[in-house]
């Protein structure tokens, strides 16, 4: 016995001294075996073997619990030494940046135009009433301004609908030939799965001097050849539609690349995905900044729907919640 109360002090681990534990103590253990021979001695034997094994089992106890005390706690040392971090640690590494996906699909659609030969423009976020309706053919207490769910300012200002103010600011310090995209920010007062109280178009404007010089064929070119660069080879058909601003109008829909035609959830089973408004720049709007003898078309587009279909994401709005979880998966 005197043995283990020795080699108590000599081991190192608590997993150790359970092992001793179960040695002496356990069902099979020496001691255990000790206290059965209570059974076979006479009562006055018996008394003074008991006192002498609980005295015994006592002093292993605590021998063993003042040994387990002292090596829990070199034990919790070591633990707390190995998981040490640096909380002031600076990384770097962990913090990359990523192009926010209507970020990356705004640069492809001004890659193709870059590309075609198209200028870039900008104009004001916060526009007159000129601008973004009166000389876009949209006079005051036209029905179609109620499309428009406009944001205005106490002193007649808004915040721009669309981007087409940029054409007319551009005709405006600008002769023909145009050619020219405008990209940015625009708003309107809504907020549900497909729309967002700011988002972001591409304008284009083409204008010729000359009455005859563009085109519808030349709008219909560029279009499909755009949505055939965005989104491969899908169908793409026109249909008549009505702009204050253009006349003819048209609506340009595109095969569903999700079901490539025939008919699923996101295209509401008609095979069809409505992506671009356009049509030839009414004389209205020429008109308006002074232009003579012109043709010219003008197109517009959601930058937001096209990532959504591009991406495939359905809920608008998490293109605007910053949850890196959704974010990270563009990296
Ligand atoms: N400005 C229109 C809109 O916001 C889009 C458009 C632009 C349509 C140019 C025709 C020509 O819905």
């Amino acid at each position: 016995m005197e043995a283990i109360f020795s080699k108590i002090q000599e081991v190192q681990s608590t997993a150790e001294l359970e092992e001793i534990r179960i040695l002496v103590m356990g069902k099979k253990g020496s001691l255990t075996a000790r206290f059965a021979e209570l059974k076979c001695c006479d009562a006055e034997s018996k008394k003074m073997l008991a006192k002498e094994l609980n005295a015994l089992k006592l002093r292993f106890e605590k021998a063993l619990a003042d040994r387990k005390e002292v090596l829990s706690l070199k034990e919790l040392e070591e633990k707390l030494n190995a998981e040490k971090i640096d909380v002031s640690l600076f990384s770097p590494s962990n913090l990359k940046g990523a192009h926010h996906p209507v970020m990356l699909m705004l640069d492809r659609i001004v890659k193709y135009f870059v590309e075609m030969n198209f200028s870039l423009n900008v104009g004001p976020l916060v526009e007159d009433d000129f601008h973004n309706f009166e000389a876009l053919n949209l006079p005051k207490y036209h029905p179609a301004r109620d499309m428009q769910d406009t944001f205005y300012f106490k002193d007649g200002k808004l915040l721009r609908t669309h981007t087409s103010p940029v054409q007319v600011r551009t005709m405006e310090s600008q002769q023909p030939p145009i050619r020219m995209i405008c990209p940015g920010s625009v708003f309107r007062c809504d907020y549900d799965l497909t729309h967002t109280p700011m988002f972001h178009q591409v304008e284009g404007l083409v204008v010729e001097q000359g009455k005859d010089s563009v085109s519808f064929a030349h709008l219909k070119f560029i279009l499909e050849d755009f949505l055939r660069f965005m989104f491969g080879n899908v169908k793409v058909r026109f249909r008549s539609s009505f702009f204050p601003f253009t006349e003819p109008s048209a609506e340009v829909d595109m095969s569903c690349i999700f079901c490539k035609g025939s008919g699923c959830r996101v295209c509401s089973h008609t095979g069809w995905l409505e992506v671009l408004g356009c049509g030839m720049v009414d004389d209205n709007v020429f008109k308006a900044v002074g232009y003579e003898n012109v043709s010219g078309y003008a197109f517009g587009l959601g930058v937001e729907r096209f990532a959504m279909l591009a991406y495939g994401v359905p809920d608008l709005r998490a293109f605007f919640e910053s949850d890196l979880r959704i974010l990270e998966q563009f990296k």
